[in-house]
């Protein structure tokens, strides 16, 4: 997840008003700042790290003309390096691009590329856009007719920004799977991810929706399909602060990544080819053992679950900071699956250090270039895009559906692939029940304690939503094997102490439901996750979440984990915490 911009402005220097609009936008990436300006000539400065330090550095007069793009990177191909900045351009540096998504068969079109005679100078993906249009260009097309062929010849998602020299006072958007919006200023335009990023000098706004492409020539905005034929767009007034709309309009970036789960799985989802890759090169394991802290642990736990079902290999799960006092039996027939989101976690990378000596290890991480994605000897990048909130949701859910990837392809288990592309529209389905879940929270706000109970696939899901609702309402939530209540805690357990129980329809339900049975009968209120068609779980629960009946118990951990963090986050807006803040939490832990 990059942030793009571009503009045309009448008569002030384009390469400051760059930097502020693409300033907006480091939310979206920070591993790199580039941008181009046209004058007389093309001109690119790039650099890795944060937008402070570029400009820092930075000599405007290097940067001269009233045209041009820019970019924050968030990595996804390519380590977070000054080499892999955007814009990228072709081999005579005639045109520059700025790319926000992920070319899926970007391999297959480099080595074409090559092979025609085309020099690469980076890692990305994005790299092959500004050969391909040169191609075309080679071939007679204008830019225009150059970028729609390009954007044909790519599978993936993208927005693009793209500028040439032989077409100077031109600026052309397209988009597909990746936002992008236009700006109208005073005799000035703008290109972006983001409304954002142009704040500060138009609130009016077109939308470009998937396969338009824009042309800005300083003069208008005309917009196109990819057949070329003209298409009419509403322009909108934009009400929100410039801090509302860093947030895409939501309160908390919590929130809003909370809306991104569904998109986070589909990003994680195009790793298949990669993850099928580096499986059929596996030696053949004789044990798994997963480690990690936090959420990542209990995608580790739905991992042993997967693992055991589905690959049928002893599978065992190691909290990051125990690990060197209990990683013992590990040996080279083992695979340690270490999972972190931000691949610095300092116990987790104690335990690679560890494991490392023994075993054979793959991280599961989302940032790109991260110390675990350099020390752990296979990866697998979740691609979520960076997530700001503390509360980790979207990560957690691309988590596991590189987990659910692996153990599926580990395991040779290729149908269940179809029900996993299904999962996003399931999970577009449990955010539906934002609204009930604001009930609840209303209700609840003030308890004191709360339990979370589930059974096998959904005892992870338990321990997540009481991990969630601990991190930022601080109210205690004791996650539970519901079949362990009887052993101790259900001594806890009175009319004071609602308990949330996940009860999908599979092997646990109807066990689960007796335990329901038990913590009723002690007084607990109920709110019960189940499928919509489960009549009996819903009369005997107080407040009851339904989800489409296909969900199984397999498969629920991805949907079920929704309203458990929407209830995590709307008690803590009722309690007036910020969720994206809690105190004495920190996105990054790199103590042990
Ligand atoms: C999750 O909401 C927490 N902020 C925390 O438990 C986190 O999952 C843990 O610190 C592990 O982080 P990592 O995935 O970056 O290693
Ligand atoms: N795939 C591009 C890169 O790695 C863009 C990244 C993104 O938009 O997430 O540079």
């Amino acid at each position: 997840m990059c942030g793009i911009v571009g503009c045309i402005l009448k008569d002030k220097e384009a390469a400051p008003v760059l930097l502020e609009c693409v300033g907006k936008l480091e939310y979206r990436g920070y591993d790199s700042v580039g941008i181009a300006t046209s004058a007389s000539e093309i001109r690119i400065q790039k650099d890795q790290g944060k937008i402070d330090a570029f400009t820092e550095n930075l000599d405007m007069k290097e940067l001269p003309g009233k045209l041009g793009i820019a970019h924050v990177r968030w990595a996804t191909h390519g380590l977070p390096t000054k080499i892999n900045a955007h814009p990228h351009t072709d081999c005579q540096k005639r045109i520059a691009v700025v790319h926000n998504g992920i070319i899926e068969n970007f391999k297959e079109l480099r080595t074409e590329l090559i092979n025609s005679g085309h020099k690469f100078s980076s890692d990305t993906d994005t790299e092959i856009i500004p050969h391909l249009i040169e191609k075309y260009m080679d071939e007679g097309l204008d830019l225009e007719e150059a970028v729609r062929s390009a954007v044909r010849d790519i599978r993936g998602s993208y927005a693009l920004a793209i500028m040439c020299r032989d077409e100077p006072g031109k600026i052309i958007g397209v988009r597909k799977e990746s936002p992008l919006i236009v700006g109208k200023g005073e005799d000035e335009y703008f290109l972006a991810s983001d409304v954002p990023a142009v704040l500060n000098h138009t609130n009016q706004v077109i939308y470009l929706d998937n396969r338009e492409m824009v042309i800005l020539d300083g003069e208008e905005i005309i917009i196109k399909d990819l057949d070329g034929k003209i298409l009419t767009k509403e322009v909108h007034t934009i009400e929100w602060t410039p801090d509302m709309a860093e947030k895409q309009g939501y309160e908390h970036f919590m929130i809003k990544e909370i809306h991104e789960q569904p998109d986070a799985v589909k990003n994680t989802l195009r790793e298949e080819e990669d993850i099928r890759n580096m499986v059929r090169d596996f030696p053949e394991f004789k044990k798994i053992c997963f480690v990690a802290c936090g959420t990542s642990y209990h995608a580790s736990l739905v991992g042993k679950y997967l693992f055991e079902t589905l690959v049928g290999l002893p599978t065992d799960i190691i909290l990051a900071s125990e690990f060197e006092y209990s990683g013992g039996a590990l040996d080279k027939d083992t695979l340690v699956i270490l999972i972190t989101q931000s691949g610095e976690t300092a116990d987790t990378l104690k335990a690679l250090r560890i494991a490392n000596e023994k075993a054979e290890t793959l991280a599961i991480v989302n940032v790109l270039g991260s110390t675990a994605t350099r020390d752990a000897k296979h990866v697998i990048y979740t691609r979520a895009g960076p997530e700001i909130g503390v509360a980790a949701t979207k990560t957690y859910v691309s988590q596991l559906t590189a987990i659910y990837l692996l153990a599926i392809l580990m395991g040779g288990k290729e149908e269940l692939l179809e029900t996993l592309q299904k999962i996003p529209d399931f999970m577009e389905e449990a955010l539906k029940t934002e609204e009930e879940i604001k009930v609840i929270a209303k209700k609840y706000k003030d308890t004191y304690d709360f339990f979370f109970i589930g059974r096998g696939f959904s005892y992870p899901t338990a321990l997540e939503g009481a991990l969630k609702l601990k991190e930022i309402t601080y109210i205690h939530g004791e996650g539970y094997a519901a079949g362990e209540l009887k052993h101790g805690p259900l001594a806890l357990i009175d009319d004071d102490v609602p308990v949330v129980a996940v009860t999908p329809p599979g092997h646990s339900h109807n066990k689960t439901l007796s335990n329901l049975e038990e913590v009723k009968a002690r007084g607990a209120r109920v709110i019960a996750l189940g499928s919509k068609e489960d009549h009996v779980l819903k009369s005997e629960a107080e407040d009851f979440i339904g989800f489409p009946s296909e969900i199984n118990e397999m498969f629920s951990p991805l949907p079920y984990v929704i309203p458990m963090q929407l209830l995590a986050y709307y008690i803590s807006i009722y309690r007036n915490i910020d969720p994206d803040k809690p105190k004495n939490l920190a996105k990054c832990v790199t103590v042990e």
